[in-house]
This record gives structure tokens, C-alpha cells and sequence, in this order.
């Protein structure tokens, strides 16, 4: 079963190939970094414009990767929510196109599940249950993933997500957009040491995290020593300030692992892709014998590739999308409208 998928939620317009839901046969990206940074953030408009420029190249190059043509596919699948609203309906518009008129089978993912299934790809289906922690640019909160599929919501970020914490103190300190992977490669040379930031709600009940306390202490703190004439150590800054957040996140992974008693802990989403989250998370899940599933930095941020292997889990139990699916920004952590592969839910 040969799945394609496509990816056109924010600022990636991605397109992957996977086969029989565990191999992966391509995975292109074409990045609209260059196009955002100037504006310090993603512009809708520009992405949405962008995303339609770069669809169709991007489907070709993937197709090429994976050594096959349109006509060897069993599915379409495209991320239908969360997500910008314009960048999702060139993504949808697409990939109903393409599924109308190869008669193929359309399915609608959930972003954010995508994240998390894209583990299988490397590490071979889940075994479930899984928690797993989500870390995106708009997203943050740890879940639970049931034998049957459910996704339930342990708890989450009460304010600002992971990445943005990252992309606001990034740009707070003129190091441009997107800030997690220039923050991520500063801390290496800076002092984790160096700056007492808060690690807010680390010793309070539950798994809900909160970062815009954090985010305002280091603002507050680089104020304060620009007001006092001191010459602030950017290295510093992002090393201590990735610390205070990657504590947080560990811990309360740890801890959810923990009080509910599942063996295996999934990283997902584009913050996954930190290197001392990653390193701290090893030893954090080993010493409670919790097995820990860590994609490959590629397949951590956005891309077309977890949107494939997410469809063809939906298609492998016999559900696709109606033709009439809808983009949906507001998407959560919901599964799209999806209905038995049948008349109505595939193409004519
Ligand atoms: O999952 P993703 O690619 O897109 C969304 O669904 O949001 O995540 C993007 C976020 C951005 O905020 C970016 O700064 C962050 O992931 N990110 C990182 C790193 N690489 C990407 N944050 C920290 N360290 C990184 N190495
Ligand atoms: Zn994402």
C-alpha cells in the first residue's frame, strides 16, 4: 500500500511517500524560511501564496524519491487541521484534486497526530499504549494513546507552546525566525549555569506546563542588565533559558510516565527536534524503564512523510475522508471527519 502525503499547515510545503505504513519511500520539503524571516514570523498570506507555487513541484519530487508515479498510489493523504487556514486549503484543494482524479481514496490528518505516528517509520508500529510529548511551534501538551486510537489529553501548555517560547526569546534577542533550531545550536557554547530562570509549576500537581512566566522573566532579566550597562552573553541567555524549559518538559513527561504506569514515551513535533531535549529525555525515561521513541530530527519538524503514515493507518482499518472534507484550523487534537472507504468516501 503506497500512501502519499502532504503537508501544507504553516510554513513547510511538504510531500512524502510511505509504503505499507512503516517504510518510508520519500520525504521532500520545500521550506519558505527565507520568504517568513524577513517579517520575524510566518505571514499567512505568504505562506498560502507560496504553498501553491510549490505544491505541484513538490509532488513531483517526491514521486521521483520514491521511484514511483501517480498511478502506482493508494491513497491521498493531506493534513486537513490544525494549522493556518489559507496554508491548509492549498494542501486540501490538492489533494482532493488529485484523489478525484485518480480515483483514489482521500483522508483528512490530524497534524498533531501525524507528529506522533511518525515514530513507526522508524520504530515500526506502536505498540500501544503510548504518552507521548508534543512539542510544536503552536502546540504543546502530553498524551495518552489507547489501543483503540484514542488520543486523551494529560495535560498541556497554559499559555504560550514550546517552540514559541523559543521563537519569542529568539527574536527578543535579534537572532531572526524560526529561533529553536539558532537557540538550540547558541546553547552549545553558552553556560546553562550562567542565569537562574524560573521552571514555573515544576513542583505542582498534574501535567499542564506554563512558559509565558519564563519567557517574561528573561525579557525582564535582559532589561535589567542592559539597563545596568552589562554586556549580556547571548550564549548564556539561550543556554539557561533552554534548560529552564527542557527541565520543565522532562519532567512532567516523566512524571505523567510515571502515575500512569505506560512503558513507552513518543517526542514529537518540531521542538522534539532539540538536541538537549533530547539528550536530557534518554536518561529521564531509562531510570524508569520507559522505552523512549525519538524520531529522526527530519521527520520531527513538519513534513509530508508523518502525514503519509498517519493516512495509511486510517486506510489500513478501512477509513477515509469524505470528498467534501474540510480544512480545519481549530482542528485540536480531534480526528477529521472520516467515514468507511466506500461510495461517498472514495473517489468515482
Ligand atoms: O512541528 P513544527 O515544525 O511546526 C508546527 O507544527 O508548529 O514546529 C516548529 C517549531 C518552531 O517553533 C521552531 O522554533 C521549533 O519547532 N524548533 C525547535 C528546534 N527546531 C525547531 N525548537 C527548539 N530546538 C530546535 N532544535
Ligand atoms: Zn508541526
Amino acid at each position: 500500500m503506497l500512501l502519499l502525503g502532504i503537508e501544507t499547515s504553516c510554513d513547510e510545503t511538504a510531500v512524502g511517500v510511505v509504503e505499507d505504513r512503516t517504510t518510508l519511500r520519500a520525504n521532500v520539503i520545500a521550506s519558505q524560511v527565507e520568504l517568513h524571516a524577513p517579517f520575524g514570523g510566518v505571514v499567512p498570506e505568504v505562506a498560502a501564496r507560496a504553498h501553491l507555487e510549490q505544491l505541484q513541484p513538490t509532488i513531483t519530487a517526491a514521486l521521483a524519491e520514491a521511484g514511483c508515479v501517480l498511478a502506482d498510489l493508494d491513497g491521498v493523504a493531506v493534513t486537513s487541521g490544525p494549522g493556518l487556514a489559507g496554508a491548509l486549503l492549498v494542501g486540501v484543494a490538492g489533494a482532493k484534486a488529485l484523489a478525484l482524479s485518480l480515483g483514489l481514496p482521500l483522508i483528512g490528518v490530524n497534524h498533531l497526530r501525524a507528529h506522533v505516528e511518525v515514530a513507526q517509520l522508524e520504530h515500526g508500529l506502536l505498540e500501544l499504549p503510548v504518552l507521548s510529548l508534543i512539542v510544536s511551534g503552536g502546540h504543546t501538551s502530553i498524551v495518552r494513546i489507547d489501543a483503540d486510537g484514542t488520543f486523551t489529553q494529560l495535560g498541556a501548555t497554559l499559555d504560550d507552546a514550546a517552540g514559541e517560547a523559543f521563537d519569542k526569546i529568539a527574536r527578543f534577542l535579534g537572532l531572526g525566525y524560526p529561533g529553536g533550531p539558532v537557540i538550540d545550536r547558541l546553547a552549545r557554547e553558552g553556560d546553562r549555569a550562567a542565569h537562574d530562570y524560573p521552571r514555573p509549576m515544576l513542583h505542582e500537581p498534574g501535567f499542564d506546563v506554563s512558559l509565558s512566566g519564563l519567557k517574561t522573566a528573561v525579557v525582564r532579566d535582559l532589561r535589567r542588565l542592559e539597563s545596568v550597562g552589562t554586556d549580556v552573553v547571548v550564549p548564556d541567555v539561550a543556554a539557561s533559558f533552554q534548560e529552564a524549559i527542557v527541565d520543565v518538559l522532562v519532567a512532567r513527561t516523566v512524571a505523567a510516565a510515571a502515575t500512569t504506569g505506560v512503558g513507552t514515551v513518543v517526542l514529537a513535533g518540531g521542538v522534539a527536534a532539540n538536541s538537549r531535549l533530547r539528550e536530557r529525555m534518554q536518561p529521564a525515561c531509562a531510570a524508569q524503564d520507559v522505552r523512549l521513541l525519538v524520531p529522526a530530527i527530519r521527520l520531527c519538524t513538519d513534513n509530508g512523510a508523518m502525514v503519509a503514515a498517519a493516512g495509511a493507518n486510517r486506510l489500513a482499518v478501512g477509513m477515509a475522508s469524505p470528498l467534501d472534507l474540510d480544512a480545519d484550523p481549530g482542528l485540536g487534537l480531534a480526528e477529521p471527519t472520516r467515514t468507511p472507504v466506500g461510495p461517498g468516501a472514495v473517489a468515482p
